[in-house]
């Protein structure tokens, strides 16, 4: 096994100390929380990020439910050129629950009728605190108004002749329980078929503490399904806040990206779910700002602080290919093979 310093930082190289020892599994980690039911493990939207290659990846590594980043609804209708870009690698082939931003039912049900052949669910977005989305009366400013909440999603509901399809929103809690409750309540009896709550106020942003006792008492007030979202970092954090909450399914964003392999158990992302990534993000035709980042976020904390420095800088795809290759890793035969020399640069 190599082992190498850079800078006083632990290197890549060392990546067998930061695999965990033991991988729980779903079904162990529900008995030993005393769970009447396993938690449905769920995918965040993310603009830029939950394209189809990382969607992959994550549903590999254990997610049950996918969600696309928030697309409009007015530019999947209007422009070819959006469809063409989204569709290809936002919505790709595995069925993703498709997430718009609308302002009104007409755009909304418009959308509605041209994804849901390609999509498993349509999810309004009710929670982006965005200054830009919320001028176009988009994402979180709805919370303001949550009876065009409903009237937007039935007006979604009644274009598609079925009733099978799933119509959920993505909200955020508001100033007091009473009110999220109310919300939830009113919306629930509209018809929408399940939510996703984010366990923190506009206000709050999208890090920091979060209020799981809302998210409780709203699933106790409501029948239909109750994902739960915010601040989840681990599979233990997923089945503690499971716990708390009794959620139908603990939905995160920010820990997937950092490590999509966390619904399988991992503590870091694992080798292999990197070589997956590439593979698949190549073949795809990922474009190389994203495919970059991604990468950063997965190595973020798998990476000494030289290395680090070293790969951000990277300006090709090329140039990633090869310092991964470097490090060890082997894109597509999930081989590790160490390299004995330092590295400098990209
Ligand atoms: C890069 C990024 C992009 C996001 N894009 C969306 C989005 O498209 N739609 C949405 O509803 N929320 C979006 N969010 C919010 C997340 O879905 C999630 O609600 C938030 O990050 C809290 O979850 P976490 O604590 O697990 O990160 C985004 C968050 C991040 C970090």
């Amino acid at each position: 096994m190599m082992s190498e310093k850079s800078d006083g930082n632990s290197s890549i190289l060392d990546f067998e100390k930061l695999l965990p020892t033991t991988l729980w599994s779903k079904e162990e980690l529900c008995e030993e929380f005393e769970l009447e039911k396993c938690p449905l493990f769920v995918a965040a939207p993310m603009v830029r990020y939950s394209n189809y290659p990382f969607r992959k990846i994550v549903k590999d590594f254990g997610a049950d439910v996918l969600y696309t980043p928030m697309l409009y609804a007015k530019n999947l209708v209007q422009s070819y050129r959006n469809r063409s870009l989204n569709w290809g690698w936002n919505l790709g082939s595995d069925f993703p629950i498709l997430q718009l931003a609308a302002s009104n039912g007409e755009d909304f049900a418009e959308a509605v009728e041209m994804a849901h052949l390609w999509t498993s669910g349509i999810d309004l977005n009710c929670g982006c605190p965005k200054s830009n989305v919320r001028k176009l009366g988009c994402g979180s400013i709805l919370l303001k108004t949550p009876e065009k909440i409903a009237d937007i999603i039935k007006q979604g509901k009644s274009r598609l002749s079925t009733t099978a399809y799933p119509f959920s929103v993505k909200l955020r809690i508001l100033d007091s329980s009473e009110k999220t409750v109310e919300m939830c309540r009113m919306l629930e009896k509209a018809g929408i078929d399940n939510i996703a709550l984010h366990i923190r106020t506009v206000e709050m942003g999208g890090s920091g503490p979060t209020k799981p006792e809302v998210a409780s008492l709203v699933k106790s007030a409501i029948k239909i399904p109750l994902y739960i979202n915010g601040g989840v970092r681990n599979l233990r954090e997923v089945f503690e806040l499971a716990k708390e909450t009794n959620a139908d399914g603990i939905m995160v964003a920010n820990g997937l990206l950092y490590n999509p392999a966390l619904f399988a158990g991992y503590d870091h992302t694992p080798m292999k779910a990197v070589d997956n990534f590439i593979d698949t993000a190549i073949y795809e035709g990922m474009p190389q700002d994203i495919f970059h980042q991604h990468l950063m976020f997965m190595l973020r904390f798998i990476l000494g602080k030289r290395e680090r420095q070293n790969f951000n800088h990277c300006s090709s795809i090329p140039h990633i290919l090869d310092f991964l290759h470097r490090l060890g890793f082997d894109q597509g035969g999930n081989q590790r093979r160490p390299h004995p020399f330092i590295l400098d640069d990209c």
